[in-house]
């Protein structure tokens, strides 16, 4: 279908959605159940299993093929589906996405902006809470403290998660940390490396940023209007910009693998939604203290805290219950360390 304009008033490439799919079969579903088979299936049986035409089939799998679904074909056997490893679309993703809200409305775009600036729009438009906003390449990604965020397409994940929370701004600053450990989480899970979290929300490997969060919020007369939480997980061998090449790394050459951006950012979204309902179940971090701790990098390393108001040394120790980081210091005295202005950096390095 034609694209519908995007934050900064262009027509995107493609996008798709669950609501303009209605009344067609569902490729996602046709993907699913191709893999579910793992085996030929004939034209006919797909036809009857979905109640569609031959035609419907065909133009399925075509579309799958174009997302880059290796999907095999022979003459008296029917479609085999080889692998979907290097396939990126919104079919892929919905055939991996179990969750009950999270990523349940997918928006898929080849080329945006950025995804945050795309997920603010979703949510000016009434979105739902969980609307996911995916895209394979943004031209104005943004990072944290201004900064950009390269986004090359075809190689990395970028993608925001809207949620309309029922709670005081002030905690909204904890779900960037919930975030920091649900994709923790699904990197071990999907890639075997034992990566952890740069306190608040930096996930490295082997000494390396991986990937970066950038939470968003709209506050309107002291309640959350809506918060996008923006992910980018560098995924692909690339070369990164000269200003951040000696601490970025990807997921495939540090686990010496092809990683699958699909099933990745699939598993992320499941492990997001159950952290966050740990932490809605108690309004805070408690629940996923103990396994953040056991994931924080700079645990019990010495860092350096860059506070506007006074730059100080001291040993990190963990995280307390809303998401601060305990810092004792040379004195003895232990500090809390709001996120925000401050970061905290390894006296010797990034960690
Ligand atoms: C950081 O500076 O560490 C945060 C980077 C966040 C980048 C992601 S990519 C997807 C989402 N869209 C954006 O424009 N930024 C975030």
């Amino acid at each position: 279908m034609a694209g519908r304009k995007t934050a900064d008033g262009k027509i995107a490439d493609r996008r798709t959605s669950e609501h303009f799919n209605r009344g067609s079969v569902r490729k996602a579903d046709i993907l699913a159940w191709l893999k579910e088979r793992g085996d030929y299936v004939s034209g006919q049986e797909i036809c009857e299993h979905f109640g569609v035409s031959r035609t419907a089939v065909w133009k399925a799998i075509g579309q799958l093929r174009a997302q880059g679904c290796r999907i095999d074909a022979v003459p008296n056997r029917g479609y085999l589906l080889l692998d979907t490893l290097e396939a990126y679309g919104a079919d892929g993703l919905k055939s991996l996405i179990h969750t009950k809200w999270a990523g349940q409305r997918l928006c898929y775009f080849d080329t945006l902006g950025s995804t945050n600036i795309q997920a603010k729009v979703e949510a000016e438009n009434g979105a739902f809470h969980g609307t996911l906003v995916v895209a394979d390449m943004q031209t104005a990604g943004r990072g944290r403290r201004g900064r950009g965020w390269v986004s090359p397409a075809k190689t990395n994940l970028y993608f925001t998660i809207m949620l309309r929370p029922d709670f005081a701004p002030e905690k909204a600053s904890m779900l960037t940390l919930v975030m920091a450990h649900a994709t923790a989480r699904a990197i071990r899970a999907q890639t075997g490396l034992d990566c952890g979290i740069k306190w608040p929300n930096d996930i490295v490997v082997n000494g390396k940023k991986i990937c970066g969060i950038l939470t968003e919020m709209s506050v309107e007369r002291g309640y959350i209007h809506y918060v996008v939480i923006g992910v980018g997980v560098n995924v692909r061998e690339q070369e990164f910009p000269s200003e951040i090449a000696d601490k970025a790394a990807c997921l495939d050459a540090e686990c010496g693998a092809k990683v699958s951006r699909s099933a990745l950012l699939a598993d992320i979204m499941s492990a997001f939604e159950e952290d966050y309902e740990s932490f809605l179940a108690v309004g805070n971090l408690s629940r996923l203290k103990e396994s953040y701790d056991r994931m924080l990098v700079n645990r019990d390393r010495q860092v350096c805290v860059l506070d506007p108001k006074g730059e100080f040394r001291g040993t990190a120790r963990g995280i307390t219950d809303t998401g601060e980081l305990l810092v004792e210091k040379e004195d003895g005295e232990s500090v809390q360390v709001y996120a925000g202005e401050v970061s905290v950096r390894g006296i010797y390095g990034y960690i």
